[in-house]
């Protein structure tokens, strides 16, 4: 094979219009891997024009070679130039996939509130907390003896019908119509002096309607200690009704309760007339907040509390009602209801 210095230069520079021409083209850092290799490589097409030079007259095998040198320099260049530019590209891309926009306002969590219920018991334990009670708590299914019969309501009693309740399949058990029955339970646990309170849910065959629910919320108060008086408790309830109603006038009725002896309503002055007379107070200018009254003998004794050597006073309210009178709600039915538009404005 005859072999000039002319024809190899010529395959030389088209060999180099060749590469320099895919590397052009090439689309991404592996086509180049594959171009390098089959240019440059051992097996490459430039090794293999270089084998001519063997058979060159010797005067023309340097110049071939300084040729293929600069060649091979200007594959390389351009190889590792397209390089530069398919991995900015490859970057560019990336970064605009990648990119976060941290301009862009967050997510903002949702924060739920205090449920009004919960909160007004709060409200209300932490007035009694200060004068050292404990709150505790009672079954919602209760038995007939605590919810009742140890409260001194006897199965005929007439009181009961003020308390018929939703009676369960467990013989003798009932869904607890009110939160008495925890004075029970905690006398029978614990013994004297007894600071407690009784938060919980109660229910009553009761048509519904803006002050009825048959599912409500009581809070129950006990104290019993040696000398414990009607006083205490009108000197007590005084503070509470102050410390959630402000400064305002209150007064004990006579009332009746089959578990307390003597039993007194407590009034507070109406938080909407402030004693004018208005419909909120069915003109009488006073508000019942809750019932009272000192622990009945018979009561102690079933829980067995010795009546000679110690007195107590009870006294129980409707959270509902307590919560309407501090956020003006004018019906009960809304508690339980979880709209939001009503849940919302306690924020
Ligand atoms: N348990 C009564 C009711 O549900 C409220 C009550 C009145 C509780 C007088 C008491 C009390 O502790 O002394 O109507």
């Amino acid at each position: 094979m005859s072999v000039d210095f002319e024809s190899l230069s010529g395959d030389l520079h088209r060999l180099k219009d060749l590469a320099l021409a895919e590397i052009a083209k090439a689309a991404d850092p592996a086509a180049l891997d594959q171009l390098q290799i089959q240019y440059l490589g051992k097996k490459g097409d430039l090794t293999a024009v270089l084998r001519g030079i063997g058979a060159l007259p010797a005067e023309d095998r340097p110049r071939v070679g300084a040729v293929a040198n600069e060649i091979g320099e200007a594959v390389k260049t351009a190889l590792s130039e397209r390089g530069l530019e398919l991995r900015s590209v490859v970057q560019a891309q990336r970064l605009a996939a990648e990119s976060v926009d941290v301009t862009l306002p967050g997510r903002t969590v949702p924060r739920g509130t205090l449920h009004p219920i919960p909160e007004t018991i709060a409200a209300i334990a932490e007035v009694f907390g200060q004068f050292g009670f404990v709150v505790y708590e009672g079954p919602e299914v209760e038995d007939d003896l605590t919810n009742f019969q140890m409260l001194n309501i006897a199965p005929d009693h007439p009181a009961r019908d003020l308390w018929d309740t939703l009676y369960v399949d467990i013989p003798g058990h009932l869904l607890r119509t009110h939160t008495s029955p925890g004075q029970i339970r905690v006398m029978q646990s614990t013994k004297p002096p007894i600071r407690a309170l009784l938060p919980g849910r109660c229910f009553r065959y009761e048509a519904v309607d803006a002050s009825h629910g048959f599912e409500f919320f009581q809070v129950e108060g006990l104290m019993v200690d040696e000398g414990t008086s009607m006083a205490d408790l009108k000197g007590l309830l005084d503070e509470f009704a102050h410390a959630l109603f402000g400064p305002r006038k209150t007064r004990f009725r006579p009332g009746y309760y089959p578990f307390t002896e003597p039993s007194v309503a407590f009034d507070v002055e109406c938080v909407v007339c402030g004693g004018v007379g208005c419909p909120a107070c069915s003109k009488t200018g006073w508000m019942t907040i809750l019932g009272a009254g000192m622990v009945h003998p018979v009561v102690l004794q079933y829980g067995g509390i010795d009546p000679e050597r110690y007195q107590g006073f009870a006294f129980g309210m409707g959270v509902e009602r307590i919560s309407n009178l501090r956020h003006a709600v004018p019906d009960l039915r809304y508690y339980l209801e979880n709209d939001l538009r009503f849940l919302e404005q306690f924020r």
